[in-house]
Order: C-alpha cells, then structure tokens, then sequence
C-alpha cells in the first residue's frame, strides 16, 4: 500500500487508464471490464483491476489538477510498478477547426502550472507523449472511423479552471494548441521522470471560443469512442 492508495503489491496491472473522475472510473471498470474488483477506496478515489480482452488493465480516478494527479500517479508508478498511463479525460478546444466530441491525442502538453520551473531551477522543460502509445491510438481511432474527428497535437495543462484571461487561450491557439484541461503536463512530466509511457486521449465538451457545448448524450456517445480507442490503445503497444 502507499499512502493514497490502499492496494496490495500484485493488485494493479503495467497498464492503468486514469480519468479525473472516480465515478468515471466505476462505470469503465463496470462496463468495459471483466471481473473487475475494487482495489481502492480512500478519498474515493476509486481504482480497479479486470481484463479487456484477456489484458489485465486497471482504471484509477486521478482528481483534478495536476498536483492531485501526480500524487496518483507517482504513486502507481513507484509502489506497483506502473508502466503505462493513459489519461482518458475531457478538454475545452480552442482551435476553431476542432469541433464538441472530438478526439484530441495530446502529443505534448504546455502548461501555466510552475512544477517544471521549479524541477529544471527556472528553465523551461516540454512534456512530450510515448510515441508508441500514441501511434497505437490514432490507429484505434482510424480503426473505429474515427479520422476525420481525431486530432494529434499539443494542448494546454491549466492550474485554474476559472482563473485565466482570454487572450491567453487565444494565444496559445495562435501557436496550434488544441485544448485545455488540467492534468497532462504533470502526467507526461512524471512519465519521463520515471521513464514509463503515458499518453492522454481527450474528448472535446466545449468550445472555449465559440462557446458549443455537448448534451448529456452526446458525452456519453463520446465518451464511449473515447473508452474504446483508450483500451484498444492499451492492449495494442508494446
Ligand atoms: N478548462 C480546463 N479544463 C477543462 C475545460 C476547460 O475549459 N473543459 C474541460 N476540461
């Protein structure tokens, strides 16, 4: 056990898909996985371990935010072992061309978030994805009939969910960025840390900029493409 989370040595797989959300983290395990079982509890922040086809694969809730994220994280990596993560979560766009429901692959993740000015003493460090996981899910993606509606690029990792000015996701729009969310730069950053593969799969709610939103059903359309590309991913890299 570790101090967040309270699982014996062999009760997480190599392969962890980690949305912010607990309860998201029960329906997949509920509804993607075989014979799954619960392995942790505390905070709520509920883990599992089953099998997607034969694979042993476990589904962690990581919380908001990158510190709450790497706490879980760090945890699985350096206690059980841990050697892929997959974030599966949701973002805002901000580049016009990418539309509510797509699929964002996140091939490096900037961030207002100051962990890696303080780990490199001031410099500057660019959180990059494994490139074999990420190959692997725009292939899952293209397999579902996903292309037209999959983006691969870089996002933007934010400390504040309501804190920042405008003009600031417009300039990172300026420069390619995708979307915001709140966790990836402090995934990737610990996955090179320790040298393990991660990758986040992220699905569009909103349009920071045009305002679109999503219903209810439409995330749940959504999320289920997310959920299959994400296992297809983990199953399918080496
Ligand atoms: N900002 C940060 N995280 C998010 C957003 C957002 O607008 N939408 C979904 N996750």
């Amino acid at each position: 056990m570790s101090t967040h989370i309270n699982a014996g040595p062999n009760d997480i797989a190599d392969t962890v898909l980690m949305p912010g959300d607990p309860l998201r983290a029960k329906f997949v395990a509920e509804n993607f996985l075989e014979n799954a079982t619960l392995y942790n509890e505390v905070r709520g922040m509920y883990g599992y371990t089953g099998t997607y086809q034969g694979r042993k694969i476990s589904v962690q809730g990581s919380g908001m935010g990158i510190p709450s994220f790497l706490i879980y994280s760090t945890e699985l990596i350096k206690f059980y072992n841990v050697k892929k993560i997959i974030r599966i979560g949701t973002c805002g766009a901000i580049k016009k061309s990418v539309k509510v429901r797509d699929l964002i692959l996140g091939m490096s993740a900037n961030t207002t978030s100051n962990i890696n000015k303080t780990r490199f003493g001031g410099y500057d460090f660019a959180p990059t994805a494994d490139f074999s996981l990420l190959q692997a899910a725009y292939q899952a993606a293209v397999d579902k009939g996903l292309s037209d509606k999959t983006h691969v690029g870089p996002i933007l990792s934010t400390d504040e969910f309501y804190g920042h000015d405008e003009w600031l996701n417009e300039r990172y729009a300026s420069y390619g960025v995708l979307g915001v969310e709140m966790e990836t730069a402090g995934l990737y950053t610990v996955a090179q840390q320790y040298g393990i593969k991660a990758l986040a799969i992220l699905t569009v709610s909103d349009h920071i900029i045009t305002g679109e939103a999503t219903s209810a059903n439409e995330r749940e359309q959504t999320f289920t493409d997310m959920m299959e590309v994400a296992l297809k991913t983990a199953v399918s890299a080496t």
